[in-house]
């Protein structure tokens, strides 16, 4: 698995605006937003391209499109949906599909309660937008779910990563034989005894959309 660490001083800036807790929802999900697309820029690095003629208003020329099948974003619900305008900005050709999944707080075990995708990724480069890499359960099932459809090259978009989360993504998707990607903006220290990034940023659904019960 590859791990990108996203060194940037905007990445930076936003993340730490981010992370305070006195920042508000509406700022966040703006922030949230701006971070994606800087994310999504270096997520994006090795976007399948096909060679194409053009010709410009002086002369014929050769340039690139992006290939078909075209990309896939999977926003993993409820906290993923904070992601896609972000990601879909910088690649608004891609298909969006949705993969609801949810984290039991005691067991820490994810569990897939919605999809909506096509059934066959054969051959398809996927995008996978979870805010906070924190087990790593749930990026792990996401993947294999998008292997066992056919998608043979998978980038995980997240805006935190515990090295924790790392780890175990890396050895639940070793044997997979697909290239994985994680692209962040920080590796942070470490998950704490409730399965929360330290020093992270919180719950990232309840700092997008508000606490529910
Ligand atoms: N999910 C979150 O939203 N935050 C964490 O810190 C860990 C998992």
């Amino acid at each position: 698995m590859r791990l990108l660490a996203v060194d940037h001083p905007l990445v930076a800036h936003k993340l730490t605006v981010l992370r305070n807790v006195r920042t508000d929802s509406p700022t966040f999900r703006r922030l949230a937003d701006e971070l994606v697309t800087l994310l999504a820029y270096e997520a994006t690095r090795e976007a399948r391209v096909d060679t194409v003629e053009i010709e410009t208003p002086v002369a014929r020329t050769t340039g690139v499109k992006l290939s078909s099948p075209k990309p896939l974003i999977v926003p993993i619900l409820r906290a993923g949906l904070g992601m896609l305008d972000g990601m879909a900005r910088l690649v608004p050709t891609a298909e969006v599909g949705f993969l609801g999944m949810i984290r039991d707080e005691d067991t820490l075990q994810a569990t897939t309660y919605a999809t909506r995708l096509p059934d066959d990724l054969t051959g398809r480069q996927c995008y996978v937008l979870d805010p906070m890499l924190a087990t790593g359960g749930t990026l792990a099932a996401a993947v294999r779910f998008l292997v066992e459809r056919g998608a043979d090259d998978i980038t995980a978009v997240c805006l935190l990563a515990a090295p924790e989360g790392v780890q175990h993504l890396d050895d639940e998707t070793r044997e997979l034989g697909v290239p994985v990607t994680v692209v962040t903006a920080a590796v942070d220290e470490r998950l704490n005894e409730k399965g929360y990034i330290v020093p992270g940023l919180g719950d990232a659904g309840d700092r997008l959309y508000g606490v529910v019960d």
